[in-house]
């Protein structure tokens, strides 16, 4: 554990103490410090002096682990990857560059990012063997099943990078990872629409390259435009890490028992695939389909504050943010300039903007602290590419990949790192007797 967040030698006064009014025993527990955010109790050792466990299913007050890849301020709608905002970022970085941050924990220099660039790109084919895996699944099979399948399986072709414990193998299976995934993607966009597989090709850049894996076919030339790169991605960028959500924390936890990278992130791909996290951009887009038009939303909003109805409005609220993401409004900013570059416009964009104009002044929103979240917009602009809505997890997926590989990697290398192995309440029956079948 670094120095930041020891225990050990903590002041007096960085203390919690606990009366357990039962016995009347009172309990001090260390306080630690992180360089942002709120203070932690540590709480390691309350189970072993109090007999007692903590409580906190969804772990709405708990911190899991201790990180130095990205830090989220939930009121002020901050996100920082090692330090870097996420508007700097998206204004002025692109996503290799981000990726190399989110892994090394600085930017890097000319030399480094060229070096980082051709060892992903050269990484960026898969076994040909991977592709017999596709023939087995329907052609309308969901391509988040088929991605989740395809990367589990990568451990059965990849076998020179499975040794967590070894620092050079978990360094090429992560080169692997965020290599491959494009080309997974493409692979099961493919497979999908009846379309010959596309290659990777070495002379474009990892936005393009997908783009062209995706949507180039054989019997022509493709030519990538410019601004859709540009916004695939910023897009990538938008998804790359988020501290410890659900499909991240997933991930920790596989990679906790030992599993192999691959399993690791087949896990957070099959934690992201929900509605309630990554699934939520497929659903918003699908929801303002539903929608239609302005003249509706009324109606759509009266269901979301019904409690008897489980219609929710996807795209809206967030276990952190609590007055906006600020990736949702980077997301907006891109819709305007892509639907600019791309002379199109969507009526589905402005029940969008009306929506959450609407949403942001009902007071059912405002007091539950619900703004548009990053999955609100991104499927307009998705869609305006020309992806279908199961391909927007798909996305989300290949973009996080990398922030579940650097979070995958720092919990590894933690000499503190031990399984994740939670406790309960038990409320389940007390011990009773085998009861024979004539008896029941
Ligand atoms: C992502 O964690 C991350 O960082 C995730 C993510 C990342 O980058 O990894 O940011 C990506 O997953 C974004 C979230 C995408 N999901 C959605 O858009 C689905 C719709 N939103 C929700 O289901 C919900 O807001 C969550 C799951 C995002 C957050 O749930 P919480 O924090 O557990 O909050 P909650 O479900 O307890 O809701 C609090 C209250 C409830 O009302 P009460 O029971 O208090 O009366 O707000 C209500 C909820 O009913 N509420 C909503 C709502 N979201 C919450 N009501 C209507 N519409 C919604 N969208």
């Amino acid at each position: 554990m670094s120095k930041e967040a020891s225990s050990a030698g903590t002041p007096a006064n960085n203390t919690f103490t606990l009366t357990d009014n039962r016995s009347g025993k009172a309990y001090t527990l260390p306080v630690l410090k992180g360089t942002l955010g709120p203070d932690v109790v540590d709480v390691r050792k309350f189970y072993g002096e109090t007999d007692c466990f903590t409580f906190d299913p969804g772990f709405t007050s708990t911190g899991s682990c201790e990180s130095k890849i990205t830090f989220i301020d939930g009121d002020q709608g901050v996100l920082l990857h090692r330090g870097y905002s996420i508007d700097e970022l998206a204004e002025h970085s692109d996503f290799m560059e981000v990726c190399y941050l989110l892994l090394n924990g600085e930017l890097p220099n000319r030399a480094e990012k060229y070096e980082f660039e051709h060892i992903i790109t050269h990484h960026s084919m898969v076994h040909e063997q991977l592709t017999f895996f596709y023939r087995g699944f329907r052609r309308d099979a969901h391509p988040m099943s088929i991605l989740c399948g395809v990367t589990g399986a990568m451990a059965a072709f990849y076998g020179d990078s499975l040794d967590i414990t070894d620092p050079h193998q978990r360094l090429i299976a992560s080169h692997r990872l965020i290599a491959k995934m494009p080309t997974i993607a493409a692979m099961a966009y493919k497979y999908s629409v009846g379309q010959p597989f596309v290659y990777p090709r070495n002379d474009l850049k990892y936005a393009e390259n997908f783009l062209a894996m995706t949507f180039a076919v054989p019997s022509e030339p493709y030519h990538v435009n410019p601004v859709v790169a540009k916004a695939m991605d910023r897009l990538f960028i938008l998804h790359a890490d988020h501290e410890q959500n659900a499909s991240t924390s997933t991930v920790r936890l596989a990679g906790s028992s030992g599993a192999n990278p691959y399993a690791c992130i087949a896990a957070g791909i099959a934690s992201l695939w929900g509605p309630a996290h990554g699934g939520a951009n497929e659903a918003a887009l699908n929801m303002l389909r539903e929608i239609g038009t302005p003249d509706k939303i009324p109606h759509y909003i009266a269901r979301a504050k019904d409690k008897n109805d489980p219609f929710r409005l996807m795209g809206f609220g967030h276990r952190v943010y609590k007055n906006y993401d600020p990736r949702a409004t980077v997301m907006q900013k891109t819709v305007r300039e892509v639907f600019d570059a791309l002379k199109v416009t969507d009526p589905l964009f402005d029940t969008a903007l009306e929506l959450e104009h609407i949403a942001l002044n009902d007071p059912y929103f405002v007091d539950k602290k619900l703004c548009p979240n990053v999955d609100f917009y991104s499927g307009i602009i998705l869609s305006a590419i020309g992806f279908p809505t199961t391909m927007f997890t798909v996305l989300f997926a290949l973009a996080r990949t990398v922030g579940w590989v650097a979070q995958w990697n720092e919990m590894i290398s933690d000499p503190n790192q031990k399984i994740g192995r939670p406790r309960q309440l038990y409320t389940g029956p007390t011990e009773r007797d085998y009861v024979e079948m004539g008896k029941r």
